[in-house]
This record gives C-alpha cells, sequence and structure tokens, in this order.
C-alpha cells in the first residue's frame, strides 16, 4: 500500500509528499506538449497525453503520488456547458441554461468523460505499485463559481447577480453532488486510489450560506467516498477559523491546509482528521533557504502527527522545478 494511502487510511505516521498543480506550466516537458494542443479541453480527453503529462512529476522527482492530469471543469463540460481557457482569463464557460442541465443523462456524462477514465487505468498500469493514483472532483460551490461566472473580482462574489438569476440554487446543487458521485464512482473503478475534493472558492461564500453551500454540500460527497472505502481528501481554501468546524461537520479522512491556517492551530483544533500542506506556494519563487524556513515551520509543527508533506494552494507556473527538487529532498532527509 502506498504511503498516502497508510496515513490516510491508519493514521500511521510516515513521509509522503505531491503537490497540488505538481503536472503544469512549471515544467517544460509540460509546456512543450501544451504548445502543440492549445485546445485544453481536448488534451485533458486525450489519455495517452494526459497519462504522459501525469507522469511527469513522478519521473523527475519520483514523487509519492500522481495526481489524474485533468481539471475540475471537465463536470460542467460534460454537463453540456462549453469551457475555453483564454490565457490570462482564467476559463470562461457558456452561459448556464437550467432546462438542459437538468436534462442531462448519466450514461451520456460517462460517455464523455471515457477519456479520463482511460488515461487513470493506463496511468495506473505504469505507476510503481508503492505509489498512489489521486483522482479527484471540484465542489459543487467552486464549480458554481465557474457554471455561473460569479466571481467579479479577484476575492469577490457578485451575490447581486447570482439573487437576481432566481436560480433554485439547492437543486443545481443536488444535481451537482449527483454527477459528481458517478464521477468519482468511475475514477475508482478506473483505479484512482485516493480523492482530493477541492473547494477554492469556499472562503468567497458568505457566512449565512456556508452551510447549505459549502459544508453540507462537501458532507455529502465526503460521506459518498466513505461508502466507497476510498480514502478523500477536502480542501475548503479561505474559510479561516470555520475549518474546525467544516472539519467537526464533513468529517473527512484528510485536510488540505491554505496558507492562512497557521500550523499550530491545526494542530489544535483539526482533529480526527489527517492534515496536509499548507506552505504558501509563493515562498517556492523566493530564495532556497527561505523555502526551508517556510517549510520546516510545517515540517516541525507536524512531526509527531500523521501529515502529508505539500503545499497551502497549486504550484505556480513561475516555479522553477530545482527549488521543487530541493524542498521534496529536504523534506525527506529531515529528521528532528
Ligand atoms: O497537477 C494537478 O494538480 C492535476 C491537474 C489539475 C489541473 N487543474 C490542471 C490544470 C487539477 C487538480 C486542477 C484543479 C482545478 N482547476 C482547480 C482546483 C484547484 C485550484 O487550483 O484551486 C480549479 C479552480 C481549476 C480551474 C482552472 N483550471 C483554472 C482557474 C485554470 C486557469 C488558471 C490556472 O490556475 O492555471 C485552469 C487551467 C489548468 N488546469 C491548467 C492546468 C495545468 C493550466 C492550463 C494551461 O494553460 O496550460
Amino acid at each position: 500500500m502506498s504511503n498516502l494511502k497508510k496515513i490516510l487510511n491508519e493514521k500511521i505516521n510516515c513521509k509522503s509528499v505531491w503537490f497540488m498543480r505538481q503536472a503544469g506550466r512549471y515544467l517544460p516537458e509540460f509546456r512543450e506538449i501544451r504548445s502543440k494542443n492549445t485546445n485544453f479541453i481536448e488534451l485533458c480527453l486525450n489519455s495517452e497525453l494526459s497519462s504522459e503529462i501525469t507522469l511527469q512529476p513522478i519521473k523527475r522527482f519520483n514523487l509519492d503520488s500522481a495526481i489524474i492530469f485533468s481539471d475540475i471543469l471537465m463536470v460542467p463540460y460534460a454537463l453540456g456547458q462549453k469551457v475555453v481557457f483564454n490565457k490570462n482569463h482564467g476559463p470562461k464557460l457558456s452561459s448556464f441554461d437550467m432546462e438542459s442541465f437538468m436534462n442531462n443523462d448519466e450514461k451520456e456524462f460517462t460517455k464523455k468523460l471515457k477519456p479520463i477514465y482511460k488515461a487513470i487505468q493506463i496511468t495506473k498500469k505504469k505507476l510503481n505499485r508503492e505509489k498512489s493514483l489521486i483522482g479527484f472532483i471540484g465542489a459543487p460551490w467552486t464549480l458554481l463559481v465557474y457554471m455561473l461566472d460569479l466571481k467579479k473580482s479577484k476575492n469577490k462574489i457578485d451575490l447581486a447577480t447570482l439573487e437576481s438569476k432566481k436560480l433554485d440554487l439547492p437543486q443545481i446543487i443536488n444535481q451537482l453532488i449527483k454527477y459528481l458521485c458517478l464521477h468519482i464512482q468511475n475514477q475508482i473503478n478506473a483505479g484512482a486510489d485516493v480523492i482530493q475534493i477541492f473547494d477554492s472558492w469556499a472562503g468567497l461564500i458568505p457566512d449565512e450560506y456556508l452551510n447549505s453551500y459549502c459544508f453540507i454540500p462537501n458532507a455529502k460527497i465526503t460521506e459518498f467516498c466513505k461508502e466507497k472505502e476510498i480514502p478523500n481528501i477536502s480542501f475548503p481554501r479561505g474559510i479561516k477559523e470555520k475549518y474546525k468546524s467544516f472539519n467537526d461537520f464533513v468529517k473527512p479522512d484528510g485536510i488540505n491546509l491554505d496558507p492562512l491556517i497557521e500550523p499550530q492551530w491545526a494542530k489544535k483544533n483539526l482533529k480526527n482528521v489527517v492534515l496536509q500542506g499548507g506552505l504558501d506556494p509563493s515562498v517556492m519563487l523566493k530564495s532556497e533557504k527561505e523555502i526551508i524556513r517556510g517549510a520546516t515551520k510545517y515540517i516541525q509543527a507536524f512531526n509527531d502527527i500523521p501529515y502529508i508533506f505539500n503545499l497551502g494552494h497549486g504550484l505556480l507556473p513561475e516555479t522553477d522545478p530545482d527549488n521543487v527538487n530541493k524542498l521534496i529532498n529536504f523534506y525527506r532527509n529531515f529528521d528532528g
């Protein structure tokens, strides 16, 4: 069994390191494939290339886990919204249509995403058995931010527009949960060992909606993972001290910390859960000394509890791969 699974399943204190966005633009070997494949959705649906990209950081750094190269927006895509990735503008989706959204069909959904499941199968065969293959989904709220185009500036959502749309949000969220669970099931069937649930924009939810848009949907999906006995990791990014009530309510196997969460606070307040990550990815753009200092804070704080080494968000495209290598070596050689 991989270290990642051992830590999540048996709460064993051993070393395991992987990074969000470990397969991405900071790697020259990724940029090379990407330059020849300008349509990002098509690239995600190319099973052979998706598998090759997934394995790039494993080959380079011998990381403990691979995360399948895909995107959280493949689900809205399969549910009928067009998705385009414009350089520097982030992803843009065609407008949301409630009727066609509610008319989706499970068989059709699975068929559209078959290439992702095939990529998982191919990767699983090539991956050393000591390593985990991580599948993932975006949580309903984070998907809605893109599906309904709710984010008007970097850290604000447009609540007025959301309310003026008069959409039946509970119905939309439940429909999303149904398809997200199907996507998880399909990834498990194809060979995923662990599921990470990204709620990257949870921090933008107004307090009065946190329960219905974040805690309850994440809890339902986590419950599904538990029924399927698949280790799961939550990432409710940006909700600050509400990480504690999230953890008590959702009860995931693992929880990824964001850079705003102090390691000592996490240790004291997040119980019965394996902690993962936390280090600010922008630290990776600094000197080796600062990277080591940043990492030490986390490694030392969590030295005596099960901890999965990772960052507080994805690796930035400007990151020097050499710095990633240095960080991994520092972590692996750390004993103290
Ligand atoms: O290595 C991995 O982490 C696996 C693959 C992966 C990607 N996206 C590839 C990708 C994963 C797990 C994601 C998750 C994802 N996608 C999230 C949740 C995590 C997070 O970063 O908060 C979100 C919000 C998205 C949506 C998304 N996809 C955005 C906002 C963008 C554009 C901006 C950006 O961050 O790059 C993408 C594109 C994307 N997804 C790229 C990659 C490698 C870059 C594509 C390119 O232009 O080459």
